[in-house]
């Protein structure tokens, strides 16, 4: 259809009566947010010619998203996080501030609840048999470049199929398996023994998948583990590392990855080493410092509130 409708008066002001803006009630910043992106999505039917059946077909998809769940899935995939990641950054490179290590994304499968352990947990339970074991390791540093006792690290990852406790299809996975917040002791150290984790991939034949595959794109993630790193006054740190080595490092379908967030991964077999963390085998060694920023004017400026699991 070549007719053009937009900016007629009939459709502006049928746009400002939808979004609530003729009417008293209601809250003003949500008129506002419906008011534009309802605008910007009458535009594209129109600009695009976007056909009835497109646009059926893009409801009941919405409605497959919600009942799978997987609205959070999604986000990642078509860059929304990684946005609003971009978007911190530059707030910050506004106010001069400077992050030591780079934020990236908290993804959708955080657990909060996680048993606390001071200075060392184990977060793998044993039970994965592919399992190879994972010792990591660092300090964290505050603003200041001075390390911070009792920060608390929090870390959460997937087992060596990919798949994250609580988010687990095959149940495999006791609650917390692979999660901990561990506490930095009286010199700001963290350790964790757990397992190398696998990459992840969205659900096969799910919403998010079946989109991302009309796009041309692939769903898949490097192995990679999560933390939220919080202290005293300093900003809520929300990083991951990746596994250097895995072939999607840079291929990432949740754009997580970022420079300095790809410690090495050191193999070790030597019996000293191996003595040294109290292990009886090989095992994967990864030396990660973290370093936070401080809050901005006394608050922390950029702290993110979604809805999370609790357990
Ligand atoms: C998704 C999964 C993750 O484990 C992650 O870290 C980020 C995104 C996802 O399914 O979209
Ligand atoms: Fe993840």
């Amino acid at each position: 259809m070549s007719t053009k409708i937009f900016n007629t008066a009939e459709v502006q002001d049928f746009l400002r009566l939808a979004s609530g803006l003729t009417q008293e009630g209601g809250d003003a910043r949500t008129k506002a947010i419906v008011h534009r992106i309802l605008s910007d999505l009458f535009k594209a039917i129109e600009d695009l010619d976007i056909s009835s059946d497109e646009y059926w077909a893009g409801v009941a998809y919405i409605n497959q998203l919600g009942t799978r769940g997987e609205a959070g899935l999604l986000s990642p995939g078509l860059g929304l996080d990684r946005y609003y990641d971009m978007r911190m950054d530059a707030e910050d490179a506004a106010l001069g501030v400077e992050n030591g290590t780079p934020r990236t994304i908290e993804g959708p499968l955080y657990v909060a609840g996680a048993p606390v352990a001071q200075g060392f947990a184990r977060l793998d339970d044993g039970s994965d048999q592919q399992g190879h074991t994972l010792i990591m390791h660092g300090t964290v540093f505050g603003a200041d470049g001075q390390p911070l006792p009792g920060a608390s690290v929090e870390v959460w990852h997937a087992n060596t199929k990919g798949f994250y406790s609580h988010f687990d299809p095959t149940g495999e996975q006791k609650p917390f398996n692979m999660r901990r917040t561990i506490v930095t002791d009286a010199q700001g150290r963290y350790k964790f023994q757990s397992i190398v984790p696998a990459g992840y991939g969205v659900p096969p034949g799910g919403p998010t998948h079946v989109l991302l595959q009309r796009l041309g794109r692939h769903g898949n993630r490097p192995a990679h583990i999560h933390f939220f790193v919080t202290a005293e006054g300093h900003r809520k740190l929300t990083t991951q590392i990746n596994i250097d080595g895995d072939p999607l490092v840079h291929d990432d379908f949740a754009y997580a990855t970022r420079e300095g967030l790809i410690p090495p991964l050191v193999e070790r077999t030597d019996a000293a080493s191996i003595q040294a963390h109290g292990l009886t085998g090989p095992f994967a060694e990864i030396h990660f410092d973290i370093t936070l920023s401080a809050l901005v004017d006394g608050v922390d400026n950029q702290l993110v509130n979604r809805p999370r699991l609790a357990a």
